[in-house]
């Protein structure tokens, strides 16, 4: 009797160090080219002011920077060019970025959205969406957008972008929109972006939006929108590649960072999924929704999502998946670990019936495949719900595991978790997990059913990928 005890610890210990060591070796690590060397070294460099751009608040610099694009446009096969922002307040409508381009936002530089939505031209609907997403047809373009370019960055010495989005939260509000609302930043089909090194306030929507994007890096940002602001998403990458989120600070009225890849049918038929994305060090807080989301427009599929070091508090949920009925894809292999919550509603939440369609054409029969998909080393305080797990009748959520979960949860009345239609294992989780679906022990023989605890991880990380920009 002893002794078997004995072995079952020591195969414990065995298999536990493995997968620590497993996740620590096999985890998606983001590794840049210096910014200050070699290419991103930009010979030319011009000051928005040469273009006629007054920094005062009030005048329209909108043809200033068309007109600086259309000049630094003839660096582009000569390493690229420098637009320099100085200190000042730089209103703008909507302009277009170019390939090769460095947009530098200097210690005391605001550029400034127009409150005008004329400043703000509509464009096509994204195709795997089929429509923009809060109103049919068009959409408002972001402040600063860019279409089919390579080495794009937009930095500086802690520069502003403020959306003065107000205006629109108010015409969201009032039903007064007569298309979808703008983002601050939009970068579409573009490679080697960088948005670092800058603050973000007051986005009219999203902040951040790379979409069929590759080799994105967002790093060091503060974002910010009141909290009651409607759908100010932090970063949204969608139907995008080999992304890396880190060091940012986001409180804003929505997801601090949401994965998405389009939108049922559309999405469906344009196939492009969201995969190797790695989000490290966020902290922040929302109040009405969650800091890591992945969906609800989940329809290209999601996959090979890392997320480590999550500090939330004073919100809604902690980690959220999104999806229904309808919207078709995949949200696999997904592994976070290291979230710190204060003070949240729920803390893990899987909501399998989200709604929401593009229009009446979408097949119902379209189940999302939901599956693999890990938490791991989670702490919090003053939880509401531990975990509300709701998938989809006829298409069970599956190998979902959580192990080393240490969540205090206020209010002892209500059941800490809750389950539906999922099913996956559990180990060293507090309080108690009280659903059966997800009672059964990871170690030792499910190991290899979790994302990241063995294998599957070491896998994908073995697979070295060489990138423009970044190095898994
Ligand atoms: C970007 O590329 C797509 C597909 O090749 C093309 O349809 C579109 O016109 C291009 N847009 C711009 C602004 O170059
Ligand atoms: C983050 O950005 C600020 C300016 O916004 C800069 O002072 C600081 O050095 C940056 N930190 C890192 C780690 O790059
Ligand atoms: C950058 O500016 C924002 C807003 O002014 C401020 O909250 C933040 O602390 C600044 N970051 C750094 C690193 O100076
Ligand atoms: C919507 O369209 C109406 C009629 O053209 C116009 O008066 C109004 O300003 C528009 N609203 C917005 C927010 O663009
Ligand atoms: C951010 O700013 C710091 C301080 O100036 C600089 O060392 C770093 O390279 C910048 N990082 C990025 C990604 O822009
Ligand atoms: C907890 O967070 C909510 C917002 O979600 C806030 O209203 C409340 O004051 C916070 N409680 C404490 C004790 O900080
Ligand atoms: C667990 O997460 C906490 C932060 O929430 C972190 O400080 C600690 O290092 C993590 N432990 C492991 C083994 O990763
Ligand atoms: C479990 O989590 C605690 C902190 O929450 C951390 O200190 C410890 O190293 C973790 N253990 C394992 C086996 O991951």
């Amino acid at each position: 009797m002893k002794r078997s005890f004995l072995l079952l610890y020591v195969l414990l210990v065995l298999e536990l160090l493995d997968g620590a060591l497993w996740a620590v070796e096999g985890s998606l690590h983001c590794e840049y080219l210096d910014l200050n060397s070699g290419s991103f070294v930009r010979p030319h460099s011009v000051s928005i002011t040469e273009f006629g751009a007054v920094g005062d608040g009030v005048a329209l610099n909108t043809k200033a920077f068309q007109n600086a694009m259309f000049y630094l446009n003839s660096f582009s096969d000569k390493g690229g060019a420098k637009l320099f922002v100085p200190s000042g307040r730089w209103l703008t409508g909507s302009f277009d970025l170019i390939s090769h381009l460095t947009l530098w936002l200097d210690k005391g530089a605001t550029i400034l959205g127009s409150m005008d939505p004329g400043d703000w031209p509509v464009v096509d609907p994204l195709p795997s969406y089929g429509r923009g997403r809060e109103l049919p047809g068009g959409r408002h373009r972001s402040l600063i957008y860019g279409q089919n370019l390579t080495d794009v960055v937009i930095t500086g010495e802690n520069g502003t972008i403020d959306g003065q989005g107000s205006v629109w939260w108010d015409w969201f509000r009032n039903g007064e929109l007569n298309y979808t609302r703008p983002h601050l930043v939009e970068l579409v089909n573009s490679t080697g972006v960088v948005v670092s090194n800058l603050t973000f306030l007051n986005s009219p929507f999203w902040n951040i939006h790379p979409v069929y994007c590759s080799d994105v890096v967002v790093k060091n940002l503060t974002i910010l929108a009141p909290l009651e602001s409607p759908n100010t998403d932090g970063v949204d990458p969608d139907s995008s590649n080999d992304v890396c989120i880190e060091d940012c600070y986001i409180v804003t009225g929505d997801d601090l960072v949401s994965i998405k890849s389009g939108w049922d049918e559309y999405g469906i038929s344009y196939a492009r999924p969201s995969t190797r994305i790695k989000i490290s060090r966020l902290t922040g807080q929302t109040t009405s929704s969650s800091g890591i989301a992945i969906g609800s427009e989940m329809s290209g599929g999601v996959s090979e999502i890392h997320v480590e070091d999550v500090h939330l508090y004073n919100s809604k949920t902690g980690i959220r998946i999104k999806t229904s009925p309808g919207r078709g894809g995949y949200v696999r292999n997904v592994y976070v670990s290291n979230v710190k919550l204060e003070n949240v509603s729920i803390a893990i939440r899987f909501t399998g019936q989200y709604g929401e369609h593009p229009d009446g054409k979408y097949d119902p029969k379209a189940f999302p495949l939901i599956e693999k998909i890990t938490f791991e080393n989670f702490t919090g305080d003053s939880i509401g719900v531990a975990g509300l797990f709701q998938g989809i009748e006829g298409d069970e959520f599956k190998n979902i595991c959580l192990v080393n979960v240490s969540l205090q949860v206020k209010s002892s009345r209500k059941s800490p978790w809750k389950c539906s239609y999922v099913r996956g294992y559990s180990q060293w989780v507090s309080p108690d997990i009280t659903c059966d679906p997800l009672q059964e022990t990871i170690f030792p023989d499910h190991s290899s059913d979790c994302y990241g605890l063995k294998n599957v991880l070491q896998r994908s990380g073995s697979q070295s990928r060489r990138s423009w920009l970044l190095s898994w």
